[in-house]
């Protein structure tokens, strides 16, 4: 009998020293299961209470029922101090967060997409001899994608671009930038230079100098008496003022397009070295695009008369030239989230 009342005090006294030594939720947690949990120490005293007579579990049942209730009561009471305690301190870990502080391991900075870049940069070679930039759309009809530019339904072409289709009438994603020539030259009068810079999609097997979607780089010069030397001099300035490489030389080659008469296959002399390296597959030049002068059918589309006006136009691949730049080796990493690829064309927009 005394030896339960002994025991009954002793909990009672243990469970507020090991209160008063709590200071967080998972600890009172754990305390919760040593004194009151289905094998606790309040727990066994019932048990214990099952030997008893019908008088001592008269005196003692409710002596054991008090203690369970207390115990209940200061548990949560401390819980709830806990619990209040935690929840000033995470607003005041809060008040003092400091966004601008600097992180001491290694700098992470943002910097634009190296095809961005690019694109900023021809842009603004372009808008200093006086053209004005021009974005054609990339969802496109037929007219403007191939008909305007003297690609005919029919016409062989057409195979050469592989096109995505839409699922809905007369809609295509534009297979090149060439698209911005036909809304310039139906929208304004000559004269007329632009240069159009944007995404093209060919449905197309990949691999590392082909992708389904590239970038492209087109300009247009139409205006009296526009020459094949107009034509190579832009392109000669382009090339020299994007590589800052005064002594890069373009070389033409015939080629056919459409959409131009006479038509040129346009390499440049390799930036990379004199005598050839793997870039330039040992032969000096790299192949960039397809340039010449405007068809007069491709005028007459456009509603200008192709006997007071003439016009150059060429069309490279952007991501062509983003890859020789950077030395990038597979046009596909230009849409890939590698951090290695991005950070080598790294520049601060801070
Ligand atoms: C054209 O797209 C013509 N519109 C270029 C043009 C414009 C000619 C104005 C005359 C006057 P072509 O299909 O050859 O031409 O593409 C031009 C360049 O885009 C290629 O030389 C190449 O650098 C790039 N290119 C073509 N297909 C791909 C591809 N699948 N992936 C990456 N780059 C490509």
């Amino acid at each position: 009998m005394d030896n339960l009342k002994t025991t009954t005090r002793e909990i009672e006294e243990k469970l507020h020293i090991e209160l008063a030594a709590v200071t967080t939720v998972e600890m009172i947690e754990h305390i919760h299961t040593q004194f009151l949990g289905r094998k606790g120490l309040v727990g066994q005293l019932n048990e214990q209470l099952k030997n008893c007579t019908v008088e001592q579990k008269r005196v003692f049942g409710p002596l054991i029922q008090q203690l369970r209730l207390q115990a209940e009561m200061a548990i949560n009471q401390k819980r709830e101090l806990i619990q209040t305690a935690e929840r000033q301190n995470a607003v005041e870990k809060n008040r003092y967060f400091d966004v601008t502080l600097e992180r001491n391991e290694g700098r992470l900075a943002g910097s634009l997409h190296p095809i961005t870049l690019a694109q900023q940069e021809i842009e603004d070679i372009f808008a200093q001899l006086g053209f004005l930039i021009e974005r054609g759309p990339e969802v496109e009809t037929d007219f403007y994608n191939f008909e305007a530019l003297n690609i005919d339904k029919d016409h062989p072409a057409r195979d050469a671009h592989d096109t995505f289709w839409l699922n809905l009438p007369n809609r295509l994603l534009r297979t090149h930038t060439s698209n911005a020539q036909i809304h310039t030259m139906t929208k304004q009068k000559p004269p007329l230079a632009i240069v159009s810079t944007g995404r093209v999609f060919r449905n197309e097997a990949t691999d590392a100098s082909h992708d389904f979607q590239f970038f492209q780089c087109e300009a247009l010069l139409i205006d009296q008496q526009v020459s094949v030397a107009n034509l190579l001099y832009i392109i000669r300035h382009m090339l020299r003022s994007f590589f800052q490489h005064d002594a890069l030389e373009i070389r033409v080659r015939p080629g056919y397009f459409p959409f131009v008469e006479p038509g040129l296959e346009v390499d440049a002399s390799c930036p990379f070295c004199k005598d050839g390296c793997s870039v330039c597959k040992k032969t000096g030049w790299i192949e960039l695009g397809g340039a010449g002068l405007v068809h007069p059918n491709v005028l007459r589309a456009c509603s200008i008369d192709p006997e007071a006006y003439s016009g150059c136009a060429f069309g490279f691949g952007l991501s062509r030239l983003v890859m020789l730049k950077y030395g990038i080796n597979d046009v596909r990493y230009l849409h890939s989230p590698k951090i290695e690829i991005l950070s080598q064309c790294n520049r601060l927009i801070l």
